[in-house]
């Protein structure tokens, strides 16, 4: 007779890189939930640190500082694709952490080098502790977070396209003109592709999908299939 554990698919970990703008998230999040993984948003993580760090005071242009502090909060992640949560000491930061004021200084903190160390321990040990697997989605994940990964796939758009998606989601009293959009979509990628610990970067083994032309559900299609193929492959 055949055993639950021998008939249940094995644990399957998907790393999505790339840069905002993307589809990462509603990607990452549609894909978790169709085949029942969990879901990991490593940004959210960057931004939760980045708000308790603004919100006690430290200048996150003071890397010593950031640094220091990078481990005192207890940063816990939800994973259930259908409702991600994020805490920050048993505060619920999932609002504030979308703000401008955190968007435009994450970038200064997540260079820091023991920032990195910090976030990517519990990002592993999320992943290592999700029992049917997970999708993690970030900058960084394929590269250095879980190098091991099953899949990896690396998400492109134009700057055009992402600029217009990102200012779609930016609704009411932030909301931003399409060109100013795209300049800070610029300046955001190059401090995190050219930052020198873990920048953003495409693993040399990572599946690119330029999602310029393709409509959402056509992106979570593709990623399930990748999925599913490297699953029968094993
Ligand atoms: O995905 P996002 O826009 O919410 O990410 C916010 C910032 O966090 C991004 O500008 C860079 C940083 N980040 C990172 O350095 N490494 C990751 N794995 C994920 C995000």
């Amino acid at each position: 007779m055949e055993t639950a554990a021998r008939t249940a698919p094995a644990a399957v970990i998907v790393a999505i890189d790339g840069p905002a703008g993307t589809g990462k998230s509603s990607t990452s999040k549609a894909v978790a939930a169709k085949l029942g993984l969990g879901y990991l948003d490593t940004g959210a993580q960057y931004r939760a640190l980045t708000w308790w760090m603004v919100t006690n005071g430290i200048d996150v242009n003071d890397a010593v500082a950031v640094a220091d502090a990078a481990a005192k909060p207890t940063i816990v992640s939800g994973t259930d694709p259908a409702a991600p949560t994020i805490t920050v000491d048993g505060t619920d930061v999932s609002g504030p952490i979308r703000s401008q004021e955190v968007t435009s200084q994450v970038s200064a903190v997540s260079a820091v080098p023991e920032v990195r160390a910090v976030i990517t321990e519990l990002q592993r040990t999320i992943a290592a502790e999700a029992p049917r697997g997970i999708v993690v989605e970030g900058r960084d994940i394929g590269t250095t977070v879980l190098p091991d990964a099953d899949l990896k796939v690396f998400l492109t758009a134009s700057p055009e396209v992402r600029a217009a998606r990102r200012s779609g989601e930016l609704k009411g009293k932030e909301a931003t003109d399409l060109a100013a959009t795209q300049a800070a979509l610029a300046k955001r990628d190059a401090l995190d592709s050219g930052r020198k610990t873990s920048p953003l970067a495409k693993a040399d083994d990572a599946v690119e999908v330029d999602t310029s032309d393709l409509t959402l559900d056509q992106v979570i299609e593709c990623v399930v299939t990748l999925v599913e193929e490297k699953r029968t492959a094993a």
